[in-house]
């Protein structure tokens, strides 16, 4: 790759990357009696719970005539289209029925799919899989079963396999960037804005910018910051230090295809994770979703809403900055990645371009890492 790199100019196919899991809508929006709109990979959705609660994900177009289907009724288990009463299968989207059918008129009514997509609830997101694009052939193809289950925050200390939910506390937040999933994504791991976009007085100011190092090592499919103490100039840090008793702190930061970062933090017997995803909603724009778990200051009463509030703040700065940036490119800028502070956003454009030719070639992902490497930057 040469020194100067233009993420703008990436191939318009490999913006976004089919075969993945994708976080769809936050789980408090899908109700039983209601059919929500989504969108990922600039495809329609409509979401909804059967009667036993269980999520389920439709393609948003009828297969007879397009339709949206979240016009339609949903009876707890079917949806009726709105146009000519055609009738799927919430779940896997097979069609139960055709009104306008007479009794010698012998359809295959049952081989005809409305598309549907894996879809599971996890930490309070409803993910959907998003398979390759099968072969063209629309209205006929049964589901896909997804490769793996959906991602899960990393949650420590559980007995027997399963986390016991009142030792840890969880919260989420969410928010629209007009960008495209890549510059999303490389604005998450950058390390060089912090001191400019991240400013405040408990945190840092841009007069504390040092120089730091930093190791990382490639992970299947993505890279690690290893685990280190993390930056003694900040003062949650300095807090957690004390509050643990700890002697020290460790922190790992995994970046992972298509678009996860986990965040771990750990000191003693307490631990605070966090899996962020920057999910493609259309090639301009994406939408940042948190969700952190944690059982660190699980007494203070306000302790979900004070992280919140934190990070809230960092995300809102962060779209702010976004929402200005897409301004300055909408005329395809030519932009530039240099080391080492874009480093990470470098290897995520190689990453995805080995995972796009290893679909293309059939064969083994080539991993653009060849082990650990040690970046130095000012922030
Ligand atoms: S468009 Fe849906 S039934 Fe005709
Ligand atoms: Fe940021």
């Amino acid at each position: 790759m040469p020194e100067l790199d233009s993420p703008q100019r990436q191939m318009p196919d490999s913006l976004m990357l089919t075969g993945f899991w994708y976080r769809a809508l936050s789980a408090d929006r899908v109700h039983r009696n209601r059919l929500q709109k989504a969108m990922l990979l600039e495809i329609p959705l409509v979401i909804g719970r059967d009667r036993l609660g269980h999520p389920f994900a439709l393609r948003d177009a009828c297969p007879h005539r397009g339709m949206p289907l979240n016009c339609g009724k949903f009876d707890g288990e079917n949806i009726e289209c709105s146009y000519h009463g055609w009738t799927f299968d919430a779940h896997n989207g097979q069609c139960q029925h055709i009104p306008s059918l007479t009794a010698d008129q012998n359809l295959k009514v049952e081989r005809i799919y409305a598309g549907s997509y894996p879809c599971e609830e996890q930490d309070g997101f409803v993910w959907v899989y998003i398979p390759d694009p099968g072969p063209p052939g629309a209205g006929f193809t049964e589901p896909q079963e997804a490769p793996e289950a959906a991602p899960q925050v990393e949650k420590f200390g559980v007995s027997g396999g399963v986390p016991q939910e009142d030792k840890y506390k969880i919260a989420y937040l969410t928010a629209d960037m007009p960008v495209s999933i890549d510059h999303g994504i490389i604005g998450l791991m950058d390390p060089a804005h912090g001191p400019f976009v991240h400013q405040a007085w408990w945190w840092r100011s841009r007069h504390s910018i040092h120089e730091k190092k930093k190791n990382f090592e490639p992970i299947p499919n993505g890279f690690r910051m290893s685990a280190h103490t993390p930056s003694s100039n900040s003062a949650p840090y300095k807090l957690l230090r004390l509050y643990a008793d700890a002697d020290s702190i460790t922190t790992t930061i995994d970046f992972v295809l298509p678009n996860l970062r986990r965040e771990t933090i750990r000191a003693g017997k307490y631990w605070f994770s966090s899996l962020t995803t920057v999910t493609p909603i259309t090639r301009n724009q994406c939408r940042i979703d948190v969700v952190a778990a944690w059982n660190i200051f699980r007494w203070f009463p306000f302790g979900a809403e004070l992280l919140k509030f934190v990070f809230a703040k960092f995300v809102e700065q962060d779209r702010r900055t976004m929402e200005l940036q897409a301004e300055g490119l909408q005329h395809n800028p030519h932009l530039m990645l240099i080391d080492d502070a874009d480093r990470p956003a470098k290897w995520y454009f190689q990453l995805k371009a080995a995972y796009l030719e290893a679909k293309r070639t059939g064969g083994e992902m080539k991993h653009p890492m060849t082990g650990p490497v040690t970046l130095k930057w000012r922030s």
